[in-house]
């Protein structure tokens, strides 16, 4: 199965943003990552619905938007008209993550849950795993691009890949944080078939951004 790579646009220039996605026209298999930080679930702030709503105008490829909110059922029912492709939000950040899942899978083709690096993939129910259709695994603590790989993603990433296996369950997973050429082609033995990447992709400039998708393939 091929792997998506999702370039996170908070590492691209904003202030060019339209210029910034047409050098990725020809690209196959990306998606756009969006990372959506409310200033509340964590630090650090990016943008709301405006801007996602432009960017899905002007945008070519599928969006996948990551809600680092502590209101993830604000965003799933004022942005159901939004064409976003993959939908996800923190398992931190609801009390029933469940629900919250069936409700937006009404309107999102593909919804996902994210993990922290502090929380254990064990807390997530088997019904949980088996209505998604992506795991999101936080390989940094959410809220700014540019940090340092969490070695201990890989112990995770192996209770993940054995549990699939074992129940049949045919989520996607995606890593998220420090994703770089150094540990692309170990998360995909891993089992991981999303990666993100910003501050890899957005390196050099924009005659590199495809190189820097080709070298995360490996
Ligand atoms: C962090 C974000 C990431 C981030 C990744 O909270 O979820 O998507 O932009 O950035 P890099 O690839 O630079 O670690
Ligand atoms: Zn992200």
């Amino acid at each position: 199965m091929t792997t998506i790579i999702s370039p996170s646009l908070l590492s691209c220039d904003f202030m060019n943003i339209e210029t910034e996605l047409k050098h990725f026209d020809s690209a196959k298999d990306i998606w756009f990552h969006l990372d959506i930080m409310d200033g509340h679930f964590v630090p650090n702030m990016t943008f709301g619905n405006p801007i996602i709503k432009m960017i899905s105008k002007i945008s070519n490829h599928p969006l996948d938007a990551h809600f680092m909110v502590t209101n993830p059922d604000f965003y799933i029912e004022t942005l159901k008209d939004v064409p976003i492709h993959n939908f996800t939000f923190h398992y931190e950040a609801t009390s029933t993550p469940l629900e919250l899942i069936k409700e937006a899978k009404m309107h999102y083709p593909s919804v996902g849950i994210s993990i922290k690096p502090g929380t254990p993939f064990d807390k997530l129910s088997e019904e949980v795993l088996s209505e998604i259709d992506l795991l999101l695994v936080m390989s940094v603590e959410p809220g700014f691009g540019g940090q340092s790989f969490i070695e201990g993603t890989w112990e995770k990433l192996e209770q993940i890949r054995v549990k699939k296996l074992a129940n049949k369950f045919d989520f996607m997973v995606q890593v998220d944080g420090g994703v770089g050429s150094a540990n692309a082609s170990q998360l995909i033995e891993a089992g991981c078939n999303n990666l993100v990447a910003g501050s890899f992709v957005f390196k050099g400039g924009p005659d590199q951004y495809l190189n820097n998708i080709e070298l995360l393939r490996g």
